[in-house]
């Protein structure tokens, strides 16, 4: 996969694409990640990339002309088949939420192109004419979408075969099951006098799966109980959530 992030501050994305995980998915050759200076396409002597906005108002736009010229470059590195298989994604608090089935799709692609806005937004073009997709990843304000990128970035890469250890661990996180994720324990079996769930350590791995789930269960009727509603539940997890005071809205 070619992962394309055109940005503003390219210094942003130094440290943290270059550590532990996706450090080593890019030495593998399983991702390619190419970081594109907005400003390099900028054609006047002041490298303007962003402007007034037409109509008044306070705030800058990034103009339109860099990032569709960016977009094209980061595209011409792939034929005319890959094209049609890379999304252009805008960053913006105004786009669909990133959860992880979004992740998970995304992670199908051949590359995906990474639009960082900054300032007060990009000019609306952008979003109409070369976007074809818009992400947010939260309810929240940020000053740009290079965090925002750095996430995706971080969600996707993990997913691809062959990235993080095995597919197991993958398989099992938090969310990718629709669920919050069980408690984990590790040695020693006594810290202080805070002791290993008995269970654990029975050997028993039928009683211990059935343990994990319900302990998953448990966490997301109290945390997240609105992610049940989405979650694939067996017979025996609604009876144990009902059991729990859990009713199905
Ligand atoms: Cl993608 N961009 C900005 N600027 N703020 C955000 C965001 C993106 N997602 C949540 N907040």
């Amino acid at each position: 996969m070619r992962i394309h992030i055109l940005t503003l501050f390219p210094g942003m994305f130094h440290g943290p694409l270059s550590e532990s995980v996706i450090q080593r998915a890019v030495d593998k050759g399983l991702v390619q990640i190419g970081i594109h200076d907005i400003r390099d396409h900028t054609h006047d002597t002041h490298h303007t990339a962003d402007d007034y906005q037409y109509g008044g108002g306070p705030g800058m736009v990034i103009k339109p002309e860099p990032i569709f010229e960016a977009t094209q470059n980061a595209l011409s590195n792939h034929s005319a088949e890959e094209r049609l298989d890379i999304p252009v994604i805008l960053l913006s608090p105004q786009g669909r939420r990133l959860r992880q089935p979004v992740a998970e799709e995304l992670a199908q692609r051949t590359g995906i192109v990474l639009i960082c806005g900054r300032y007060e937004g990009v000019d609306e073009r952008i979003r109409e004419h070369l976007a074809t997709d818009e992400i947010s990843i939260g309810d929240y304000v940020l000053t740009g979408g290079e965090l925002a990128a750095m996430v995706i970035v971080d969600s996707v890469v993990r997913l691809i075969p062959g990235v993080v250890g095995s597919a197991e661990s993958v398989e099992g996180d938090s969310l990718t099951t629709g669920l919050l994720q069980h408690p984990l324990y590790t040695r020693p079996q006594m810290h202080e006098d805070l002791e290993v769930p008995p269970i654990l350590l029975s050997g028993n791995h039928k009683e211990i799966a059935l343990w994990r789930r319900q302990q998953a269960l448990l966490r997301t009727l109290q945390r997240r109980p609105d992610l049940l509603e989405e979650a694939t539940l067996t017979r025996e997890d609604l009876k144990f959530l009902t059991g729990h005071g859990y009713k199905r809205i």
